[in-house]
């Protein structure tokens, strides 16, 4: 039941039809101060709505033409129990019009950058130029408004860009173009006007963060009860520990699981830096059962299962060991919220599962400080804990680590190779004061061999691909415009160091087509 997903302090409900911008509308509406949830369509039956909570109906890849049926029941829903204020944006501006009895056609397509005309006066707009610039993506359009409506802005290709339509409810708004775009120049102000509209209070920030991970803990671990949290370094599983340990004191055991797959010296360093934090985890060597495990896997996504597996039975096993029935996991938002129809192909898969196999929360209850935040607020989060940049900085490292750097079949000499190339790829940015520019920077092995001359004789080695891209959020990516002499110092120092590796190359692809990691 969705009931116990949604947040008590629930300010704004954005409902997902599928849009490939919902989160960022989410994070709009967050960075104006208001606490957003987005909820799939298909699961709006299942909470209990306030008429005063704002909603805002988001884009799709759907057509009402073709779909409209299952969307128009989510306007009967809301409708029905008196919402006030609703703002659609793309596909639910045109779910409203057609709702309140309008005509939606294909064959009128804007796509990118438009220029938007306000025709009405609106507080909508208020803020607004006459003319501004807005985001379109759309195939269908609104071709005839409902009754009881007004045609507030008209594009530059004289299609509906904006309607406001009177309800019994009250003044339900939707825009053609996407305020949540960053190419929307005064989207934010958009945004806003709705939130003022609809009269929501502005008190979303890190204080607020705080106050509600810590309300999950207390809420979930019981009174003298136990809880253990993983880490690994990474800010999510530091923040997490961080706020549990100022809640449960000595009833939270922190455990850090080597298995093997950490960049070199990692562990050692990770420890230390989470002493002075008050953090002193047990460090589980488990480097043999996760190894022996992949030794000889060729397949990465089965790679992941095995160590999603062995990660599960270690801290399962550590948890009963120290009597504790709850373990805390750093889980955000993004993998917390399941896409709305049609959610995106499963391409890794943590992007889907995200989180413990199925049984751990059979056998354990997992409590997830962080589930409503997203990675920014979680770095505003630490930030406001006063925890040191080491973490806020630091690179993102996936779960299963270099496993995900390996190309072809695992053995450990190649991990050790990808391990060893990896560090001088770090050492040789940091060195050149580019490392903090980097989204990621690290280097992959796969079977490939390249003919090489060893000290006169010929060697077959190893190809060791150096990968450095930047980006905001790892969902898109490009490769960094590194200047030559830095791929060259990086280069000879990797194939100087590493006696089996007979070619470097440099990954110039973005994502997409490639993803960040090889695989
Ligand atoms: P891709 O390779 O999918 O990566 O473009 C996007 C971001 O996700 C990280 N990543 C993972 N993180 N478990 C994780 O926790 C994984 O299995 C995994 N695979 C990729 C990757 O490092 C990048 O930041």
């Amino acid at each position: 039941m969705i009931r116990a997903q949604l947040s008590p302090i629930s300010k704004v409900l954005i409902v997902d039809f599928g849009g490939q911008y919902t989160h960022l509308i989410a994070r709009r509406v967050r960075e104006l101060g208001a606490f957003s949830e987005i909820l799939p369509f298909d699961r709006i039956w299942d909470i209990e709505i306030n008429r005063e909570t704002p909603v805002i109906l988001s884009g799709s890849h759907m057509s009402l033409l073709t779909e409209g049926n299952r969307a128009r029941e989510v306007m009967e829903f809301l409708v029905s129990r008196g919402v006030r204020h609703v703002l659609g944006i793309c596909f639910g501006h045109q779910l409203l019009s057609y709702y309140f009895g309008g005509e939606v056609s294909f064959g009128c397509s804007e796509y990118g950058g438009t220029r938007v005309r306000i025709t009405g006066e609106d507080p909508l707009f208020s803020g607004w130029e006459k003319e501004e610039i807005a985001w379109m993506s759309h195939g269908d359009c609104v071709v005839k408004p409902p009754p009881n409506s007004d045609v507030i802005a008209i594009s530059e290709n004289g299609y509906i860009a904006a309607i406001r339509i009177s309800s019994a409810n009250g003044t339900y708004y939707g825009v053609q173009f996407h305020p949540e775009v960053h190419h929307t120049t005064k989207g934010p102000e958009l945004l806003g006007n709705f939130l003022s509209i609809a009269g929501v209070e502005r008190a979303w920030g890190p204080g607020e963060y705080l106050n509600q991970a810590k309300r999950i803990i207390a809420e979930s671990i019981p009174e003298g009860e136990r809880a253990v949290a993983a880490v690994s370094g990474g800010i999510d599983s530091t923040v997490a520990a961080f706020v549990a340990k100022a809640v449960l004191g000595d009833r939270l055991v922190p455990i850090l699981i080597d298995h093997g797959l950490f960049r070199e010296g990692e562990v050692e360093e990770v420890v230390a830096m989470l002493e002075p934090i008050g953090l002193k985890p047990v460090v589980v060597d488990a480097r043999e059962r996760f190894l022996g495990g992949l030794e000889g896997k060729e397949d990465c996504e089965e790679r992941r299962v095995i160590i999603g597996e062995e990660y599960a039975r270690v801290l399962a096993e550590f948890a009963e060991s120290v009597g504790a029935r709850h373990i805390i996991q750093g889980t955000t938002y993004p993998d917390v919220i399941e896409s709305g129809p049609g959610a995106a192909d499963k391409i890794k898969s943590h992007h889907n599962v995200g989180g413990l196999p199925k049984w751990v929360g059979e056998r354990f209850s997992i409590v997830e400080p962080l589930r409503y935040l997203y990675k920014d607020e979680v770095r505003a989060l630490a930030k406001l804990l006063g925890l040191p940049n080491y973490f806020i900085e630091r690179h993102p490292f996936p779960g299963p680590g270099l496993a995900v750097r390996i190309i072809g079949e695992f053995t450990r000499r190649k991990l050790e190779i990808c391990r060893k190339a990896s560090k001088v790829v770090e050492d040789v940015l940091r060195e050149r004061g580019i490392l903090g520019k980097a989204w990621q920077a690290f280097a992959v092995v796969g079977d490939d061999k390249w003919v090489g001359v060893k000290g006169d004789a010929r060697a077959n080695g190893y190809v060791v691909i150096i990968r450095v891209v930047e980006s905001s959020d790892g969902m898109t990516a490009d490769y960094m415009k590194i200047p030559y002499d830095v791929l060259d110092e990086a280069a000879r120092r990797i194939y100087n160091a590493i006696p089996e590796v007979t070619m470097v190359a440099y990954a110039i692809t973005p994502k997409p087509p490639s993803t960040i990691e090889p695989c």
